[in-house]
């Protein structure tokens, strides 16, 4: 039995000799060899079958054994898991001395700049600042806006519907096509004088090209005071300090009559093109100038509509592109710039 003790040790010392440097491996050997149910601690059972004064030699000789066997085992342990670590290390090495990422700060969009820019030359001219919801009414888009039911800008072609869950169940709305609503939640909500911009985003099922795209800013002006206070040249007066606070004195502005449902009179508000300054370019189509919104005198069905005596009040209403005004302002020729978030593009403003 003592010869049994010292081939199972011989074995055992010999299997780790060529043991693979593996914390499993070697775990799973321990179970097997010096484990409760271990080949070696086996052996100690058969302590029994030997004469009593052999057994305590025996024990101790088994015993002696396991020690050596254990020895030899965590000594490959240690090995196994220096080369383990020292792997991770390789893997996780960080060189110190290599430059450093630079950050890249962001930028002011070149929109909300603009935005910002309009609202400050309104404000200095006594205008304050209004906003109202993108997503609106039928009503606040169309009807107070005396454009007719079977007016074509309302029809699916140009504007958005969706259909939401409201307190008296489903309601059609509508993704407002321009800023011109918030007119007519301020004339329900305050009483004239009022004098306030409204910049905003709008929707409008347009292709997309160069100078149109599917949503877009405007900012919407309202002036209204008692009766014969608000004239047309109040109007025009205040297009001419815009622009000329805006675009300084170098460019022009043209009014050319046009039809809105909400204005009358009404005229479209062009300004010199910036590119040829008013001898005619590709840019403007030759005509030297760029439309930049339209305007025009308060309807009496504006007032009407928002439950205020049409023959109490007069003003003017306008409402202009944002993307137009900061493309002509910094020479940009393709409104598409805007949305596509090209850091290139956004780091000069
Ligand atoms: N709402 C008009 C548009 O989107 C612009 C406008 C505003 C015209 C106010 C007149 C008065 O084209």
């Amino acid at each position: 039995m003592f010869e049994q003790v010292s081939t199972l040790e011989a074995q055992a010392l010999q299997e780790l000799q060529s043991a693979p440097l593996d914390l499993a491996w070697l775990q799973d050997f321990d179970v097997r060899v010096l484990g409760k149910k271990g080949l070696l601690t086996l052996l100690l059972r058969e302590t029994g079958k030997l004469p009593d004064a052999e057994r305590p030699a025996f024990g101790a000789r088994v015993n002696a054994a396991k020690a050596a066997v254990l020895e030899r085992l965590n000594a490959l342990r240690a090995q196994a898991e220096g080369q383990a670590l020292a792997a991770r290390l390789a893997g996780e090495r960080l060189d110190v001395t290599l430059p450093g990422r630079p950050m890249v700060s962001g930028s002011i969009h070149p929109l909300s700049r603009m935005q910002a820019e309009i609202a400050e030359v309104f404000q200095r001219l006594g205008f304050n600042v209004e906003s109202g919801p993108e997503l609106e009414d039928e009503f606040h888009n169309f009807d107070a806006l005396n454009v007719p039911a079977d007016h074509p800008a309302r029809d699916g072609m140009d504007s958005y519907y969706l259909t939401v869950p409201g307190k008296a169940g489903a309601e059609r709305k509508v993704l407002r096509t321009h800023t011109s609503p918030v007119q007519i939640r301020v004339l329900k909500r305050r009483k004239p004088p009022i004098r306030m911009i409204a910049p905003g985003r709008v929707f409008r099922r347009d292709a997309v090209d160069a100078t149109h795209g599917a949503q877009f800013h405007q900012l919407e002006g309202l002036a209204v005071d008692d009766f014969g206070k608000v004239r047309f040249s109040d109007l025009k007066g205040t297009l001419e300090s815009f622009t000329r606070l805006m675009f300084g004195r170098r460019l022009g502005v043209r009014l050319r009559p046009s039809h809105f449902g909400f204005t009358e009179p009404s005229v479209e508000v062009d300004v010199q093109c910036f590119q040829c300054q008013g001898s005619g370019c590709g840019l403007c189509k030759q005509s030297g100038y760029i439309e930049i919104g339209g305007a025009g005198m308060v309807h009496p069905n504006v007032y009407a509509a928002c439950g205020l005596d049409p023959e109490a009040y007069s003003g003017f209403a306008f409402g202009m592109g944002v993307e137009r005004i900061a493309m002509l302002k910094w020479g940009i020729n393709d409104i598409r710039l805007f949305t596509e978030n090209d850091p290139r593009f956004l780091a000069q403003f």
